[in-house]
C-alpha cells in the first residue's frame, strides 16, 4: 500500500514530482496557513508530513498521527517542531540547511543598506512626488556601510555569509558565537568578541543570525537596545522572537537606535496596525529571507527527499534529531 503524506502549502513541482513516485500525496491548496485544528485532523491517517515553518507540529499534532514516520520542514529553522517530542516518538524530523545560507545573507545585507541609505524612504518620497529641488546637499542623508563595524550574532552558516558580505564592503566584522568559530576568524579575519555587550556597543550595524530557542528568545530587549549606538541599526532576518517587538519600537520611536531592516516579527504575519509599522526608520519584508527562486526549489527538492527517506525507513538526508537512530528506530 502507498504511503499517504500531507503537504501543509503549495510547493514547487520539482518536490511534488519526487513525492508522487512514493507516496499519495494530500494538500492544502490554500494561500494561508493551514488553521491548527484542519492540520490536527489531517494528520490522522497519514505516514509523512512535509510542513511549513508556519505550521505548529506541537506534542497534540504528533500524538493525533499514530502512522506518523517522518516530519519534513521546509525551512532551516524547526522552532516550529516539538522535536523533543518527535525524538521521543521515534520520529526523525527534517530541515533544509546550507541552501538558503547565501540567500537570506543577501537580504540581510540588502535591509542593512536600505536602512542605511534610507531607500525605502527615498522610494516613498520619490514616488509621491515631494521632491522639489534637486542637489540639496541635506537630502535623504544616511549612513555609509562601506568600513562601518558589522557585529553578527550567531556565527552559524547564515552568520559567514553575512561576515563574507561584510568583508566584501571593506566592513570590520565582530562576532559573538556560543562557540568561538576559529576556522571564520581565519579564513575572513573576523572578529571574536567574548560577550553581547562588548558586541552591542561596538557596532554600527548588528545582525541576528541564531536559531529560536529558550536561550535566544527575547536576546534583545530593552537593555541590550540601550547598549547600542545611537546610530546603530538592527537587522532581523532570523527569528522575530529573538527580539522583544515592543522595546524595539520605543527604542526606534525615541532614537535609542537609528534605524533598523525587519523580515522577521514575534507574529506573523505582522498585524497591519502594529505601531512598529508606522515607523518611518525601518525597512520591512514579509519574511522572505530565502525566497529566490532557486533557492526555494533546492529547499522544496531537500525536503521532499527528507521525506520520502523518512517514508522508507532510511537515514533523512538532513535531521535535526538524529538520536532517533542510536534507538534503533525512526
Ligand atoms: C528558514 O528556513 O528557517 C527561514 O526562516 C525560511 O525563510
Amino acid at each position: 500500500m502507498k504511503s499517504v503524506v500531507y503537504i501543509t502549502r503549495k510547493i514547487f513541482p520539482e518536490a511534488i514530482d519526487i513525492i508522487g513516485k512514493v507516496a499519495e500525496i494530500k494538500l492544502w491548496e490554500s494561500e494561508s496557513a493551514i488553521p491548527y485544528g484542519t492540520l490536527l485532523e489531517q494528520v490522522r491517517e497519514i505516514d509523512g508530513l512535509l510542513c511549513m515553518l508556519s505550521d505548529k507540529v506541537d506534542a497534540a499534532v504528533l500524538d493525533a498521527a499514530p502512522r506518523l514516520k517522518v516530519v519534513s520542514n521546509y525551512a532551516v529553522g524547526y522552532d516550529n517542531i516539538n522535536v523533543a517530542k518527535a525524538t521521543e516518538k521515534g520520529i526523525p524530523v527534517g530541515n533544509t540547511p546550507g541552501v538558503l545560507s547565501e540567500t537570506t545573507a543577501d537580504l540581510a545585507f540588502a535591509l542593512r543598506m536600505a536602512a542605511a541609505r534610507r531607500i525605502a524612504e527615498a522610494d516613498r518620497y520619490t514616488r509621491n512626488g515631494l521632491w522639489k529641488t534637486t542637489a540639496n546637499p541635506g537630502l535623504m542623508i544616511g549612513q555609509d556601510v562601506h568600513h562601518s563595524t558589522l557585529g553578527i550574532i550567531g556565527m552559524g552558516r547564515i552568520g559567514a555569509e553575512m561576515a563574507r558580505r561584510g568583508k566584501g564592503f571593506q566592513m570590520h566584522v565582530l562576532y559573538h558565537n556560543r562557540n568561538r568559530r576559529q576556522d571564520i576568524e581565519r579564513e575572513l579575519g573576523v572578529e571574536y568578541v567574548a560577550t553581547l555587550p562588548e558586541l552591542l556597543s561596538r557596532s554600527d550595524f548588528v545582525s541576528l543570525h541564531v536559531p529560536l530557542t529558550e536561550d535566544t528568545r527575547k536576546l534583545i530587549g530593552a537593555a541590550e537596545l540601550a547598549m547600542m549606538k545611537p546610530t546603530a541599526i538592527l537587522v532581523n532576518t532570523a527569528r522575530g522572537q529573538v527580539v522583544d517587538q515592543k522595546a524595539l519600537y520605543q527604542a526606534l520611536k525615541s532614537g535609542k537606535i537609528a534605524a533598523a531592516g525587519i523580515d522577521v516579527y514575534e507574529v506573523e504575519p505582522v498585524a497591519a496596525d502594529d505601531p512598529l509599522l508606522t515607523l518611518d526608520n525601518v525597512v520591512f519584508a514579509p519574511h522572505i529571507g530565502s525566497a529566490s527562486l532557486a533557492t526555494r526549489t533546492k529547499m522544496a527538492v531537500m525536503a521532499a527527499e527528507n521525506l520520502v527517506a523518512g517514508l522508507q525507513g532510511k537515514k533523512l538526508p538532513n535531521c535535526v534529531n538524529p538520536e532517533v537512530y542510536k534507538w534503533g528506530k525512526g
